[in-house]
């Protein structure tokens, strides 16, 4: 059911609007979006169910207090920044290359939890500052809450009756829900303190620092950064956020990365095409990529987006409808529930012709003239874009311009072996199963 749930409504693509119930709440899907209208910028119904974990942070929130944050937490996306990550990315690249070498040669392997785990090293990094090692140490219970409490919402998403707190709390899995939810801010609500009081202890101490400074990370900046009137964030306002970007910053990328080592792996001409200009940047030298290198990767670009375009992460996201509302010759009244699915979008063949072929150079500059704005959003569109998709396109070429310098991929699996779950997050049902060869000029 959850596999169909994505794929069957392309069917639909030309009816001019379509409802469905989930339980008793009924769901416009649009294939029209209303992004472009600021108005229509809550959060559906479904994104309650996040609260508990993510409390309304950039995500969740709606109204002034969206609008707040997000001109606070722009800037901690900026380019100087991203630039620092770039030394986590190649670090943790490397740590997967040594993962992924043990398996070259060797037949068909699932590499989707070597890869998962590298996202989740990134982010944890980069959005506090620590290191978990999840790459080495899969059995850290903050690592293992992470996965089981996005399965716990998603399940709940999808059950109706137990949509009530007092329901689902006897029958359903309320108890489990609030011990995972107890790892994880215990987790994050320490490292605040630690990094708060490190910093704290820097600042006091300005001429001992400068040898041992640690790199900063998204959690410096929600510590030091102030409002309009100089008032600093709460410790909980600050958790809402780290916990968001653990929640989002980790498991889309590493979706994404996956698909396109599918579709890499399964079309040998583009992915030596890719190989060819990372051939053009390193030569046969391995060292790290700096961002000069990130600018010259223009095909490999190409590859994640034609990527994102068949297997987006985020297959559907929901808002509700703030104004009553016109659309296509129908009434559309205040606080319906809206779906926007850019899986089924990215399959309109009038902007993207014989939409299940694999065709990196769709987004070539020259190919892209002319497209309607709203035909491919994988990061959504609008004032609630994803503020994270500078920050997820480079981890994104790090790490499969890394795994391409020193491998040959083949996929193992056809497309119709995929089953993409549609749930939060677009999954492959049973994985993505590869074969790796090492390639010569490195060794
Ligand atoms: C390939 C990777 C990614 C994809 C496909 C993706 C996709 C999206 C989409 C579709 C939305 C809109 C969701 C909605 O309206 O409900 C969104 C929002 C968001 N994303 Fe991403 N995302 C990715 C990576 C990231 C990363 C790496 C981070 C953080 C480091 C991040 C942080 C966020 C946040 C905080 C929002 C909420 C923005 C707001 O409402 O103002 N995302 N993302």
């Amino acid at each position: 059911q959850k596999h169909e749930l994505v794929n069957d409504f392309r069917q639909f693509r030309d009816s001019p609007l379509l409802k469905i119930w989930i339980g008793p709440v009924p769901f416009l899907v649009l294939f029209h979006t209303v992004l472009n209208n600021p108005v229509h910028m809550d959060k559906a119904y479904a994104y309650k169910f996040l609260h508990p974990w993510l409390g309304t942070g950039l995500l969740t929130s709606t109204g002034d207090k969206w609008r707040r944050r997000r001109k606070l937490l722009t800037p901690t996306f900026h380019f100087s920044i991203l630039t620092e990550f770039l030394e986590v990315m190649n670090e943790q690249a490397e740590v997967l290359v040594e993962k992924l070498d043990k398996e070259a040669g060797k037949g068909p392997f699932n590499c989707f939890n070597h890869i998962t785990l590298c996202a989740l090293d990134i982010i944890c990094e980069t959005a506090m500052g620590k290191k978990i090692y999840a790459q080495s140490n899969y059995d850290s219970e903050y690592v293992q809450c992470v996965y089981k409490m996005s399965d716990i919402i998603t399940r709940r998403q999808r059950m109706p009756w137990f949509w009530p707190d007092l329901f689902y709390n006897y029958f359903g899995e309320g108890w489990e829900h609030n011990r995972s939810l107890k790892v994880l801010h215990s987790f994050t609500s320490n490292v605040i303190y630690e990094r708060a009081e490190y910093i704290a202890y820097i600042e006091s101490d300005s001429e001992s620092d400068q040898g041992m400074r640690k790199r900063r990370a998204f959690l410096d900046m929600l510590l030091k950064t102030t409002d309009e009137e100089g008032n600093k964030l709460t410790h909980q306002d600050i958790q809402e956020e780290v916990d968001t970007f653990m929640f989002r910053g980790h498991d889309t990328t590493a979706a994404a990365m996956n698909w396109a080592i599918h579709l890499l792996g399964s079309h040998p001409e583009v992915q030596r095409k890719v190989q060819q200009e990372l051939q053009e940047v390193f030569g046969v030298s391995d060292r790290p990529i700096n961002t000069e290198d990130l600018k010259k990767l223009p095909y490999l670009e190409c590859v994640i987006k034609e990527s994102l375009r068949l297997f987006p992460s985020v297959p559907f996201f929901a808002r509700s409808i703030c104004e009553d509302c016109h659309i296509n010759g129908f009434k559309v009244p205040k606080g319906a529930n809206a779906i926007i699915m850019p899986y089924s979008l990215h399959r309109d063949p009038r902007h993207f012709p014989q939409p299940e072929e694999f065709r990196p150079e769709r987004f070539m500059p020259e190919n892209c003239v002319g497209r309607h704005p709203y035909a491919f959003i994988p990061f959504s569109a609008g004032l609630r874009n994803c503020i994270g998709q500078r920050f997820a396109v480079m981890e994104e070429k790090v790490i499969l311009a890394s795994i391409l310098r020193y491998f040959n991929v083949e996929a193992c699996q056809k497309r119709e072996d995929l089953r993409p779950l549609g749930e939060l997050i677009l999954r492959p049902e049973k994985g993505i199963w590869i074969k790796l060869e090492k390639r010569k000029q490195q060794h």
